[in-house]
């Protein structure tokens, strides 16, 4: 598949790695262990999921083929051994490229909790609105809830083993609830008690992945494994379900539009989605790419659609009024894999994932400026993050370094200020006009 001439030129400046990946970008080296990736490996996604990656160590390819076959690949036991071979030698650990620090007008500032359990791999955030910041540890069969004026952490311990906890989001009562990725269940959690309610889902709902309340209180969620879309009654437990039309589409990236539209990026295509709210028809558009993959999307209070296109490192406006689509490339370049997104006072703010260290960045669509800031732990892949009630912070889940974090973004005008500071510190708390939540 051609390239396209800016990703082509911008990879040739980042030196003889990505112009390996640039000239062979479709197709699997020969060699042994080639057929059994081959075989096992584009069953849900292309291979190019393996060429593009950034590489991995041995040790880091027996870990994701394992987590693969936790997904359901189908490998023989006796191949694994020949495929993680195979793989290590054919795909080493690149270099990331460097972030790509750009100087502007905003102040921002960071701070960071490490987590109490080891290799928590806090996969996405949550920012409550008594000012606490929540997240799922995946790996590690919980949820927890960081204060950030004490820094002390509550850990909640999930019933069902092995649920892998990835999305989460919080109702009008105040209870929290989450998408039970590896178990075929949606949680919800007292924040109080503890106590975790499952509501099961049918047994062809697999890989729950990002959960989203609308306005009427209906919990709508994205299934990445069995390729749907869901929709949860908490007031009776129903759940009805949609098939992508596009097969192995990974329904991934979710929000809702003021009309109450649910529209999801399909990280296995490059293609976004609308479902009616009613009748779960899906609806999709095919955005003028074919290499474009997007995770994570955000939108406007005037429902405007900005995405990261996580394969090619841009940062996308769309249009679903009209289906256009603009796009300006990230400042990290092709590699950067933009992921995390949020809107905050009218601009977009993005990480990219690729980066090292991984790179908060701001968009301002008034003037289409870039400016970027060094995540200090580094980051290890943001995946996900939210604005606070208020609207001046932004909480982020620091997936690699099993870390969560929170970043203030100053407010310009003295009065805003002084009348900040009559208020708690606490973020969230301070109720200004209602804030977009972004993505989750
Ligand atoms: C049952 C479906 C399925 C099969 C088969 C499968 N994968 Fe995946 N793979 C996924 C999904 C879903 C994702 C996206 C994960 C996410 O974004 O959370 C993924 C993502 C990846 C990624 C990107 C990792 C990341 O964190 O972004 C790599 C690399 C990968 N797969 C390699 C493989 C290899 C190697 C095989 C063969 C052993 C394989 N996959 C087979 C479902 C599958």
């Amino acid at each position: 598949m051609r390239k396209p001439v800016a990703v082509f030129a911008a990879a040739a400046l980042l030196g003889s790695a990505s112009l390996v990946v640039a000239q062979n970008p479709t197709t699997l080296p020969a060699g042994a262990g080639h057929d059994a990736v081959q075989g096992a490996c584009a069953a849900c996604h292309s291979v190019k999921v393996v060429i593009n990656s950034s590489g991995y160590s041995a040790e880091g390819w027996q870990q994701t083929v394992n987590s693969m076959i936790g997904r359901g690949a189908k490998v023989p036991p006796d191949q694994v051994a020949a495929m993680v071979d195979y793989l290590a030698k054919n795909f080493p650990p690149q270099p990331a490229p460097p972030a790509v620090i750009l100087p502007g007008t905003e102040k921002v500032s960071f701070q960071e909790w490490a987590l109490p359990t080891p290799d928590s791999f806090p996969h996405d955030p949550m920012a409550a609105p008594d000012g606490s910041i929540w997240y799922t540890g995946f790996k590690v069969n919980l949820l927890g809830r960081v204060d950030p004026l004490t820094g002390k952490i509550r850990e909640y311990p999930l019933k069902t083993p092995k649920s892998a906890p990835h999305g989460l989001t919080f109702d009008k009562n105040g209870n929290i609830w989450f998408a039970a990725h590896d178990r075929p269940y949606m949680g919800k959690i007292d924040p109080e008690t503890g106590e975790v309610t499952e509501y099961p889902l049918p047994q062809a709902a697999l890989g729950a992945h990002t959960p989203l309340f609308d306005s009427k209180g209906n919990l709508w969620f994205t299934l990445i494994t069995s390729n749907r879309i869901g929709r949860l009654d908490p007031r009776t437990g129903d759940v009805k379900l949609a098939v992508s039309p596009t097969a192995r589409s990974l329904p991934y990236g979710l929000v809702i539009t003021s009309k109450d539209v649910p529209i999801f990026a399909e990280f296995g295509s490059n293609k976004l989605a609308s479902v009616d709210p009613n009748t779960l028809e899906i609806h999709e558009w095919t955005l003028p790419n074919a290499d474009t993959r997007i995770r994570r999307l955000t939108i406007t209070p005037d429902d405007m659609i900005y995405y990261a296109d996580f394969d090619r490192g841009y940062l996308s406006r769309f249009d679903p009024k009209n289906g256009e689509v603009t796009e300006w490339p990230s400042p990290g370049g092709p590699r950067s894999q933009p992921y995390a997104m949020a809107v905050l006072r009218g601009a977009i703010w993005y990480v990219e994932s690729g980066t090292e260290p991984n790179a908060l960045v701001r968009f301002d669509p008034a003037n289409e400026k870039f400016q970027t800031w060094g995540i200090p732990s580094g980051g290890g892949v943001v995946r996900n993050m939210m604005v606070t009630r208020d609207g001046d912070h932004l909480v982020i889940a620091e997936s690699g370094v099993n870390k969560v974090g929170l970043v203030t973004v100053a407010r310009h005008d003295s009065s805003a200020h002084l009348q900040r500071r009559r208020q708690p510190a606490r973020p969230g708390l301070a109720r200004r006009s209602p804030q977009p939540t972004g993505p989750r």
